[in-house]
């Protein structure tokens, strides 16, 4: 069976994720994060195998990536490159080679206009996170990266997105995590998709000079 290892497996995204794969594929996976109690209502499930572990620490990364085809980065926060420099160096130890990474919107300075203007101030603290990982990222010569640039991100019950390149300019304001999820269960299924690219994703007619809720 796959094995699909998922990095920050607590986070908001990765649970719908991990939801969805266990239900629709027969992939085994491995949820790695911080105090695994949080996920223990997996515990006795067979396809399941929960690792605690801090995304910095490159030997627990390695050991957990053993047999696993593709890894899933679901990691945030304002020392990201940090988790990315130990995820490559794990991933070229352990010899896996597919990589799905959560970037965000600004990430490639991709944003026109005022929204673009608004995000750089609003994420500030996080861009250099998200722009260096994808220098350490587009430097790696044996792992395939798929980067995910979603807008804004919401609760709202809904799939609904479009994609755009990297070197296209970023459309809309927001998108629903659903749907962030639904484009990451695409890879997993098919990990041909995007090889080596940075998709930007939003909800469609999102158009703004900031998310509406702000
Ligand atoms: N919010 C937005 O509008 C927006 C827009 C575009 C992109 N993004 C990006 O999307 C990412 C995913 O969003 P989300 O809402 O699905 O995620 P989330 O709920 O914020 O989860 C991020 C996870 O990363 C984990 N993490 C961070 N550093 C770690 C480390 N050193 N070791 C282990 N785990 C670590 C956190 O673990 P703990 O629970 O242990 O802290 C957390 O569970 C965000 O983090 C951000 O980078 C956000």
């Amino acid at each position: 069976m796959v094995k699909i290892l998922i990095l920050g497996a607590n986070g908001a995204t990765a649970k719908i994720v991990t939801n969805r794969l266990l239900a629709e594929t027969n992939a085994d996976l491995i949820l790695y994060l911080r105090n695994a109690e949080r996920l223990s209502q997996y515990n006795d499930h067979p396809r399941v195998t929960l690792v605690e572990g801090d995304a910095t620490d490159v030997a627990a990364l390695s050991t957990a990536m053993a047999g696993v085809a593709i890894v899933y980065s679901n990691l945030g926060g304002t020392a990201l490159a940090t988790d990315t420099k130990a995820i490559v160096a794990a991933m070229n130890t352990a010899k896996v080679s597919r990589l799905i990474f959560y970037s965000a919107l600004g990430a490639l300075h991709e944003v026109p206009g005022k929204f673009g203007e608004w995000n750089e101030q609003a994420i500030a603290a996080y861009l250099p996170g998200f722009r260096e990982s994808d220098q350490i990222l587009a430097a790696q010569h044996d792992i395939n990266t798929t980067q995910i640039r979603p807008a804004w991100l919401t609760n709202h019950d809904e799939i609904n997105y479009e994609t755009t390149s990297a070197n296209e300019p970023f459309k809309g304001t927001e998108v629903s995590r659903q749907s962030v999820a639904d484009f990451i269960v695409k890879l997993i299924k098919d990990p041909a998709l995007y090889p080596n690219d940075s998709i930007g994703l939003n909800k469609p007619n999102t158009n703004g000079d900031k998310p509406a809720w702000m």
